[in-house]
C-alpha cells in the first residue's frame, strides 16, 4: 500500500508473523520514469524471508515493459500490474483503475508484459469494474487470453471505491472461470471474515490491507485458523508493542529526523490501529502534538492484557461492509 507497506513496515510486520507473500507499493511508470529507489529497498533489503512481487502502475504499454526489464534485475519474485487503484488522480490518467474502462488498452499491455515477462511470473491486482461489476466478465476473458499466473481482485469496481460490502459472487465466478490461483481481496478484518471470504469463493488466499495494519497478527490468526491450531489472542499490549516497534523502524529510516513531524506520520497508522476501540482514543490521538503525548494516549487504552477489539466497529467510516462475512 502507497506510504504505508514501505520497509520499516516491512520489517515490523515480518516480526509479528506476517504473510506469506507480499506486494511492494506501486511503482509509478512513465515516460521519465526510474525505479524509486526508496520502494527498491523493500526489494533489495526485502527483511521479511518470504518473496516479494513488484507492482507496478502506469498506462503505456512500452514503458511497463521497459520497467518490468529493469525489475527482473532484482531479487522478485513476479511483476505485478496495478489496474485498481480508485484514486481520481490516478485514474483520470487511466492508469490504475482507469484502465478498466478501456479494454482495449489492458489487453495491449498485458500482451507487452506478458512478453517481456516470458521466465517471470506476471500477475495483474484488478477490481471487478470501473463503473458497474457486468464489466467484469470482459476482463476475465481479456485475462484468460493472456495467461496470467495470479489474479488478485479487491472485489468492488472502481467507483465504489472503499464504500462497500465486496462482490464476492464474482470474486468466485473468477476463480471458476480462470486457470490461475485468485486472490480474494477487501474487507478482511479478522479470521472470521477472511475465513468467509475464503469460503464464499474458493479462492487460493487473501490480500490483507488495512486489516493488517490494524492487526498485524492477522496472518498468523489465519494460518493457525486454517490449520486447525489455536487461534493466537492479541492483547492491548501487544498493540503498544506493535506500534512502539513501528515508530522506532519508521524513524531510523528518516535521514533528518525531526520527531513531532514523525509523530504526525504515526498518526496516519494509528487512523487503522484504532478502529474498534472507544472513540475517545482515535480522537485523543488526532490531537496529540509530540511523542510523550502520542505513547501517554496509546498507554492510555492499550496498556492491559485484555483482548484487543477483534473486529472494528460495524459503523467505522474505514471498513465498510466487512459485516457481510460475519
Ligand atoms: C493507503 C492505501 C494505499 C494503497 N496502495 C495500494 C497500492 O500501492 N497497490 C495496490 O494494489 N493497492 C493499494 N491499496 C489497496 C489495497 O491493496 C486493497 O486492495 C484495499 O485496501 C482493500 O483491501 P483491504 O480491505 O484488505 O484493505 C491501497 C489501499 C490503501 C488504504
Amino acid at each position: 500500500m502507497q506510504d504505508v507497506t514501505d520497509l520499516p513496515f516491512l520489517r515490523t510486520i515480518a516480526s509479528f508473523g506476517g504473510a506469506d507473500l507480499y506486494v511492494t507499493e506501486y511503482f509509478r511508470v512513465h515516460i521519465h520514469s526510474r525505479l524509486d529507489p526508496y520502494i527498491l529497498r523493500s526489494i533489495t533489503e526485502n527483511p521479511t524471508e518470504k518473496p516479494i512481487i513488484a507492482q507496478m502502475i502506469g498506462q503505456d504499454a512500452s514503458e511497463l515493459a521497459r520497467t518490468a526489464c529493469d525489475l527482473k534485475n532484482h531479487p522478485i519474485a513476479g511483476i505485478d500490474l496495478n489496474l485498481g487503484c480508485p484514486a481520481p488522480v490516478v485514474y483520470r490518467k487511466n492508469a490504475g483503475g482507469g484502465l478498466l474502462r478501456h479494454p482495449d488498452q489492458v489487453h495491449e499491455i498485458l500482451g507487452r508484459l506478458r512478453e517481456a515477462c516470458s521466465e517471470t511470473p506476471f500477475t495483474v491486482k484488478t477490481r471487478v469494474g470501473f463503473e458497474s461489476e457486468e464489466e467484469f466478465d470482459q476482463l476475465l476473458e481479456i485475462f484468460k487470453s493472456h495467461d496470467i499466473d495470479l489474479l488478485t481482485i479487491h472485489g468492488r469496481t472502481v467507483k465504489e471505491r472503499y464504500q462497500t460490502p465486496v462482490h464476492d459472487d464474482r470474486v468466485a465466478h473468477a476463480v471458476r472461470s480462470l486457470g490461475c490461483p485468485v486472490i480474494a481481496n477487501g474487507n478482511v478484518v479478522n479470521c472470521q471474515t477472511g475465513l468467509a471470504y475464503l469460503k464464499s469463493t474458493e479462492a487460493a488466499g487473501l490480500m490483507i490491507g488495512r486489516g493488517a495494519i490494524r492487526n498485524p497478527w492477522i496472518f498468523e490468526q489465519l494460518r493457525c485458523a486454517t490449520s486447525g491450531r489455536e487461534i493466537p489472542q492479541v492483547t492491548g499490549r501487544m498493540i503498544l508493542e506493535y506500534i512502539t516497534k513501528l515508530y522506532d523502524e519508521t524513524a531510523r529510516e528518516i535521514p533528518e529526523f525531526v520527531e513531532d513531524r514523525h509523530v504526525q506520520k504515526m498518526k496516519k497508522y494509528l487512523v487503522y490501529i484504532s478502529q474498534g476501540y472507544d472513540a475517545d482514543f482515535e480522537h485523543q490521538i488526532r490531537r496529540v502534538k509530540n511523542k510523550t503525548e502520542f505513547f501517554a494516549t496509546c498507554a492510555r487504552f492499550l496498556d492491559h492484557g485484555d483482548p484487543a477489539p477483534d473486529l472494528p466497529s460495524e459503523n467505522s467510516r474505514l471498513f465498510c461492509g466487512f459485516s457481510q462475512f460475519l
